[in-house]
């Protein structure tokens, strides 16, 4: 089951955190830098819609993939028409090839590729399959943090959030890292108190990520005929990475 069916139900109230409208907007301007709309556009692991709402309000034609129903249930109903948005895995998405050549761009927004791709086969299977569903001359962006910035092994925080009285506190940390597979397993607990300081609500899950370079995307999907772009946004030092057939 994914993690988020259960993480998910604070997920919008936590990602205004670190994920603010400002760097949205700013992930939003480079999307437009690299194609103006009506371009059609799938984002994968659409998550609650932090991209795809605004990129359909300003004339993007968008279609969104994501494996949590409770992520998909915060979508606003009715802001996406409901036939361009999926509950499924990117795995299991376009079985019967209904969208083969359908996008000119393909985004992953916050890490999805390292939920969903865990190998080098992983990334090359899942560049195979974006081939297929991309136009001709159509482009991937993936946005994840930077492993070389920060120490990923050993990652711990916790960060809290109130809101109608109540403090949301997330606290998080990895409790296994495989060195050969460069994977962590981030334990995560999330913690609701009522105003007076009682707890309300407690969840406990865990997410899985592979930590991918910018070197070892790059290498393999040159190798596979992708030409690489590289951007930066300003308020952060996440990698942007461009992939052009
Ligand atoms: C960190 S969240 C990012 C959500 C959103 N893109 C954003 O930036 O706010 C990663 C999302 O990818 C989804 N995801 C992970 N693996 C997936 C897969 N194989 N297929 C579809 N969605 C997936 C998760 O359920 C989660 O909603």
């Amino acid at each position: 089951m994914s993690s988020y069916n259960i993480s998910g139900k604070y997920y919008n109230d936590l990602t205004s955190l670190v994920k603010g409208e400002e760097l949205t907007w700013l992930e939003i301007e480079l999307v437009k830098k690299i194609l103006e709309p009506p371009s059609t556009l799938l984002d994968i692991g659409a998550g609650t819609g932090r991209h795809l709402i605004p990129l359909f309000q300003i004339g993007y034609k968008v279609y969104g993939i994501e494996e949590s129903n409770l992520m998909l249930s915060f979508f606003e109903s009715g802001k996406i028409p409901f036939d361009q948005l999926f509950l499924v895995s990117f795995w299991d998405f376009n079985k019967r090839g209904n969208f083969n050549s359908s996008f000119d761009l393909i985004t992953l927004f916050w890490n999805t590729l390292n939920e969903l791709a865990f190998t080098k086969r992983d990334l090359r299977k899942f560049l195979i399959k974006c081939i297929k569903l991309l136009k001709p001359n159509g482009k991937i962006l993936i946005n994840s943090d930077n492993p070389n910035n920060f120490d990923y092994k050993h990652l711990k925080y916790n960060a809290s959030s109130v809101k109608d009285g109540k403090t949301i506190t997330l606290f998080s940390s990895v409790k296994r890292f495989n060195p050969f597979r460069n994977l962590t397993v981030t334990e995560e607990l999330i913690e609701v108190k009522d105003n007076n300081g009682k707890i309300i609500d407690k969840i406990y899950s865990n997410l899985k990520q592979r930590w991918w370079f910018k070197d070892e995307i790059t290498q393999l999907a040159e190798d596979m005929g992708f030409r690489i772009k590289g951007h930066s946004i300003p308020l952060n030092n996440e990698m942007y990475l461009e992939l052009c057939l």
